[in-house]
């Protein structure tokens, strides 16, 4: 490999000088200088030191299946070999996307069995919005526009990404966001149920905002409620089991459309193939990505329903939209292998039924108690900690964020990598993880937290 022949030094210098990084404050980047993870193997990442570091985020909640997978790298030279790219468009099409679409049919909902693709979870999501809208006009209803989505949804970066989400910070950059779309509460009971309501009763009353937005526009000018399952950037905001189903119920009431942006919790992570199925709903679209491919090529999978699929084909004629790289040859092989992999190792009953209720037990014995934590909470295989200054009247340390950026950096002094999204500390790792890793990865957080106790109370 040609880095090798540049220092640690030389790389971050060329990093600052060429770079520009997602989600980075650039100048702070330059004064620090640039992690470089230079390889990785199962659950391991190390860094251009040498330093081992135990993944809690699987990359960026994408590699399920953990590093070093030889019969991934196999698929995508053998690919490359025969058919490195061909296009989609035009009525061309190549075997691996065909092939990945029946397998994504197989295990999907039974109501979903039509796939468009795309290189990004942003991507799928510009699509799913097209389609929704696109769906609304050719019914002859095209002043059903609307869409409704959630504060601090996160469903990507490209502007109809960053549209759709609730992420006030992103929309101040956006210089205008794309029209019609409005957000409504997240459904986190931690931070919003009033004194005394039970969580049954928060889901309801959180989906009932949906309702409400639904009635202020008219229901004739909606088109469809978009969120993500279990709300991944913004927290893990895990929803009562009340939410999803009442959602569900008030979409069809009012013949809205039923978005799920799936692009974190798709292929394993909840304990089933698609969240959709452990919250027991029907979406109209599912937005994937990320672990389709467990993060070793860049692919997204727009899954549409039967309803929308049959008014695209026979009413729809040409859909003015697609991308180069739609069902890109490489990255389906991929796709078909990792989809495979997961299958044969059975990781989603894994999660299901072993490591997914053990992780939600660690992390609840070994820091529901401590005096730093005010919440822990999982789903499946991704949880988080909220970091308090007091438990009881859950109060935040100051500057906000400060504090859980403190336990990140002890926790990767500590060789465990994770993610700090406001106060919360959040995991998502390789579904290989077992019990072992995951009392290793709690052995780590704990010295992470006790650390950061101190320097917290020390100020
Ligand atoms: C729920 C959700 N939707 C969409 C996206 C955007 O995906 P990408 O970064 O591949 O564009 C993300 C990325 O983290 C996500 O978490």
């Amino acid at each position: 490999m040609t880095y090798q022949n540049y220092s640690l030094k030389q790389l971050q210098q060329i990093d600052a000088a060429h770079h520009l990084h997602p989600f980075t404050d650039h100048k702070e980047m330059r004064e620090t200088g640039s992690r470089i993870i230079t390889h990785a193997n199962g659950p391991f990442i190390y860094d251009s030191e040498g330093m081992e570091i135990l993944d809690g985020m699987a990359g960026l909640w994408c590699v399920n299946v953990g590093y070093g997978r030889d019969e991934l790298a196999d698929a995508a030279y053998a690919q490359m070999k025969e058919l490195p790219y061909y296009n989609s468009f035009f009525k061309c099409s190549t075997p691996t996307p065909i092939l990945l679409a029946k397998k994504l049919a197989e295990i999907a909902p039974k109501h979903i069995n039509q796939m468009f693709y795309g290189s990004s979870g942003s991507e799928a999501n510009d699509t799913a919005l097209r389609v929704v809208r696109h769906y609304w006009v050719l019914e002859g209803r095209p002043e059903k526009n609307r869409i409704i989505s959630r504060k601090m949804g996160y469903h990507g970066s490209t502007i109809a990404g960053a549209s759709l989400g609730g992420m006030d910070l992103m929309h101040k950059q956006l210089g205008g966001a794309v029209p019609n779309i409005v957000h409504v509460m997240m459904p986190y009971a931690y931070e919003l149920a009033l004194p005394g309501e039970s969580d049954h009763d928060f889901g309801l009353r959180a989906a009932k905002a949906v309702e409400d937005a639904i009635l202020e526009a008219g229901a004739d000018k909606v088109a469809a409620f978009i969120g993500e399952p279990v709300m991944g950037a913004g927290g893990v905001k895990i929803p009562p089991m009340s939410y999803w189903p009442e959602v569900q119920r008030i979409c069809r009431k009012y013949d809205v459309l039923l978005m799920l942006d799936e692009v974190i919790t798709g292929y394993g992570r909840t304990g089933e193939w698609f969240a959709a199925q452990a919250f027991d709903v029907e979406p109209d679209t599912i937005t994937t990505a990320k672990a389709l491919t467990s993060g070793y090529q860049p692919l997204s999978a727009l899954l549409v329903g039967d309803r929308i699929a049959a008014t695209l084909v026979e009413k729809g004629g040409e859909f003015y939209h697609g991308y180069t790289y739609a069902g890109h040859p490489v990255a389906c092989a991929v796709a078909l292998k990792n989809l495979e992999i997961i299958e044969r190792e059975g990781l989603v009953e894994r999660v299901r039924n072993d490591t997914g209720p053990y992780f939600a037990r660690a992390l609840q014995e070994r820091f529901g108690g401590h005096d730093l934590v005010g919440e822990v909470r999982s789903f499946g295989l991704m949880g988080a900690i909220e970091i308090v200054k007091d438990k009881v009247t859950k109060e935040r340390f100051l500057p906000a964020g400060s504090a859980a950026v403190m336990v990140r950096d002890h926790a990767l002094a500590q060789g465990m990598m994770l993610r700090a999204t406001g106060d919360t500390m959040i995991l998502s790792p390789p579904l290989i993880w077992t019990r072992e890793t995951i009392d290793m990865a709690c052995d780590r957080i704990a010295r992470a937290l006790d650390l950061a106790e101190a320097d917290l109370r020390k100020r």
